[in-house]
């Protein structure tokens, strides 16, 4: 697996390029980072000479073709990103290799959060694939430190050696597993406020499983459920979700999913198709998630909230489920979904308020499924 990695400091003593040849250095056999040493050598963009690029920017754009990741560490200059690495994006803005590449995003400046959401927002707008579980910031002590100093300093050689990990896995997740890391209409992923959401859950979370339980506990505990707390407006897309702070179980598995895509953890829906009140139909259908963990494979959680007599939790491998399937006459519809069932969109979205919601509950015919 091949990385490119692009400091937007030019200056010689840089603190962003030392971190990336530190990372450089830690990297197992498996993988190659690359740093590409040469920004400053690109003219400042012009896109009259889009189809005949100068020949550095060519280089840059094949190294990037070429890369499997990309991995960018740079400075806050005014509350801004560097003109460096802005210029260098503007280069391949208009370039088709760029387009799905996962890029990761370090911040050697903690305390210089513009740049690094300034940043964030540039990549996504060009379609970048962010590695939300390898891009973080850095605890570092001073700006003037040694790359000797950087390896020697266990917190920070664990970190990257995380980060080179995240990139990995994000590289390696398999075809199979696009349809359940995609953005989507209802799970709206590259939403600006959920990728600030999924962001800020994975701040100081050792892997991917300590991610997802944080996801997992926020969905539940935070997000407040429609009919238990009677709560208005009727959500269905992720960001709605969470925006207002509510959803029935549906909404909140698509605030989930998305949340946990962000993080670059693959998710999809689950369906359970329960009796509404007691031991005889009718029936409705009742939605949770499934994650994929690396170390499990699939995992079923259910966000829908707590309550007297309900007590999901997130404890793999054992499975602790809203509502366990005890009755003959409820069941657990099979398969992980990448999108919600239209039976459940319809009832989010046909109706006004949650009282109507709850008359129209989505089920589902049993040969449907
Ligand atoms: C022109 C200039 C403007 C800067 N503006 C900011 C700023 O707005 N916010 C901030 O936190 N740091 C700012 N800094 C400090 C740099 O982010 C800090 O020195 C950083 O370590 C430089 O990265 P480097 O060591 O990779 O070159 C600025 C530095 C320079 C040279």
């Amino acid at each position: 697996m091949k990385i490119l990695a692009l400091s937007g400091s030019l200056r010689a003593a840089s603190i962003n390029s030392a971190v990336l040849r530190v990372v450089r250095e830690l990297a197992p056999a498996s993988i190659e980072v690359r740093l590409f040493t040469t920004l400053g050598d690109l003219p400042l963009y012009n896109p009259d000479l889009e189809s005949a690029p100068p020949p550095v920017a060519q280089l840059l754009r094949d190294e990037v073709a070429s890369a499997d990741a990309l991995l960018i560490a740079s400075p806050e200059y005014a509350h801004g990103v560097t003109g460096t690495i802005k210029n260098a994006l503007d280069w391949l803005v208009a370039f088709e290799g760029f387009v799905n590449k996962p890029v990761a995003v370090l911040n050697a400046t903690p305390r210089a959060h513009h740049a690094d959401a300034a940043l964030r927002e540039t990549l996504i707008t060009m379609s970048a694939k962010l590695i939300e579980a390898a891009s973080i910031a850095l605890p570092l002590p001073s700006a003037n430190i040694s790359e000797a100093e950087l390896l020697a300093a266990p917190e920070l050689v664990s970190l990257l050696g995380g980060v080179l990990t995240q990139i990995e896995c994000a590289v390696n997740q398999s075809p199979a597993m696009k349809p359940y890391l995609d953005s989507s209409l209802y799970i709206d992923t590259q939403h600006p406020a959920i990728v600030a959401q999924a962001a800020k859950l994975a701040v100081g979370c050792a892997d991917e499983e300590e991610i997802a339980k944080r996801c997992f506990e926020f969905v539940r505990d935070e997000i407040k459920h429609s009919w238990d707390y009677r709560m208005n407006p009727v959500t269905c897309t992720a960001s709605e979700v969470l925006i207002h702070g509510t959803g029935y179980c549906y909404a909140k598995s698509h605030l989930l999913a998305a949340l946990l895509r962000a993080n670059g953890i693959p998710a999809g829906l689950c369906y359970q198709r329960l009796t509404i009140d007691g031991d005889q139909p009718p029936h409705c259908l009742h939605g949770l998630n499934a994650v994929y963990l690396q170390q499990y494979g699939w995992y079923r959680i259910d966000a829908r909230g707590n309550k007297p007599g309900v007590n999901a939790d997130f404890c793999p491998p054992l499975e602790r489920l809203a509502f366990p399937i005890t009755n003959p006459l409820e069941q657990d519809l099979p398969g992980i979904r990448a999108e919600p069932l239209p039976a459940v969109i319809r009832a989010l979205t046909e109706n006004q308020t949650v009282e109507q919601v709850y008359q129209n509950l989505p089920d589902i015919a049993v040969s449907d499924q």
